[in-house]
């Protein structure tokens, strides 16, 4: 069955969701499923932008198909190379050999490793500031390279005020079949994905996100529309403000998490007692995470959301618990920045976690982590009291 949604009078999303994938990229575990959007410009001149994954490919080519009505496909435009959007060019250009694939210079090299047939496709070339009309429509493209790979491009329709993002202001998330944000409760559908989505995969490319919003700023938007997740046509601000705030590394909340690891229970416990601790002198609402049963884009995505990080941690092969260096070389990796870290560190003889997460954490920009570490022998005891207490005064104080 076809499964297309209307955006506009000319406009249709033609994409499909995938509940079945466990992992996207084969790291990041999905189980809200993923949407794969493509959109459909039924105009003198009919266009797509972008394709989908090939796991979707029977559903996106039936709806392909359908909104085509028999007529041919004069523009594929290619937004982003990512195989999760651009797996099925060869084959839509294989079904409608009429077609002029439209791109950028890098998309094209990039078009080339993937689809060594693409030699013989029929191609336009744009870069930023370009402009392809359809008829009524007219798309005028926006460089937002590193917005996550070099290549991409955004297009902006005038008439429509519509932002292709691709995949900006996306997220994780199977569409339950809706397609605009405000048909959804998108705090509680899609909020945390979004922001699951946007640490873990374009969390890295702050400036560059931000070099791109500043682009947007300029533009009348009435319309964004993303390579992932529903199409925002109502608060627009709302969204933009957390591409704001998550693309310049503010937190979203003053709140605080505790992230541990604990071979046999007793950091456990000595995080429940930071935790119970903190909210006892007022912290709040406390999340707690153990490192080894949470995958880390969680853990990520919570970095994001909150100013404080405790991390309790056991000292490993006179290192640190492997779970958590995955963790914090993570955060250093996706280049975290202005939040406060507390440290415990457990050692049952040579405690030095604590030592080394601080070395690692030092070399984020504007990160302050706290002097007063708190040290377990094998684990916390009544004597200890005194000790947790100021070193939840620390946190609170921060
Ligand atoms: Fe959704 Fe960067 O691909």
């Amino acid at each position: 069955m076809n499964n297309t949604k209307k955006i506009t009078e000319s406009i249709t999303w033609i994409g499909a969701s995938d509940n079945r994938l466990s992992r996207f990229e084969n790291i990041f575990p999905i189980p809200e499923g993923v949407s794969y959007n493509s959109y459909f410009v039924d105009d003198e001149k009919t266009a797509v932008f972008d394709t989908a994954d090939v796991t979707v490919a029977d559903q996106y080519l039936e709806n392909l198909k359908t909104v085509l009505d028999g007529r041919s496909l004069d523009y594929l435009i290619v937004l982003h190379m990512e195989p999760d959007h651009c797996s099925l060019i060869d084959k839509v250009v294989s079904l409608y050999p009429e077609v002029t694939v439209v791109g950028g210079k890098q998309t094209f090299t990039f078009m080339g490793q993937f689809f060594p047939e693409s030699a013989q496709y029929k191609k336009l070339e744009v870069k930023e500031g370009d402009q392809l009309s359809t008829g009524k429509h007219n798309f005028k493209f926006v460089s937002a390279p590193m917005v996550h790979w070099p290549e991409v491009l955004f297009a902006y329709e005038e008439s429509t005020k519509a932002l292709l993002s691709a995949d900006a202001f996306g997220t994780f998330g199977a569409l339950d079949g809706g397609i605009f944000a405000d048909e959804y409760d998108f705090d509680k559908d899609f909020l945390d994905s979004a922001r699951r989505y946007y640490a873990n995969i374009v969390g890295k490319y702050g400036p560059q996100v931000q070099a791109v919003l500043k682009k947007a700023a300029a533009l009348d938007i009435a319309m964004i529309l993303p390579l992932h997740g529903p199409v925002w046509r109502k608060d627009l601000d709302y969204f933009l403000g957390k591409y704001q705030k998550w693309s310049t590394y503010e937190f979203e909340e003053d709140s605080v998490i505790v992230i541990y690891g604990s071979l046999y229970g007793h950091t456990a416990s000595a995080a429940q007692a930071v935790a119970r601790m903190l909210r006892e002198k007022g912290a709040g609402n406390v999340r707690v995470y153990d490192v080894s049963g949470v995958d880390v884009s969680y853990l990520i995505s919570e970095v994001w959301r909150c100013r404080k990080i405790v991390i309790v941690c056991p000292t490993y092969n006179n290192g640190v618990y492997p779970p958590m260096e995955s963790f914090v070389s993570d955060m250093a990796a996706l280049s975290v920045q202005n939040r406060v870290f507390a440290l415990a560190q457990n050692g049952t003889w040579a405690p030095v976690a604590g030592k080394l997460i601080s070395e690692k954490l030092s070399q984020l920009k504007n990160v302050t982590v706290l002097d007063n570490m708190l040290t377990i022998k094998s684990a916390l005891h009544p004597g200890d009291a005194e000790a947790l207490g100021s070193f939840a005064d620390a946190i609170i104080n921060a």
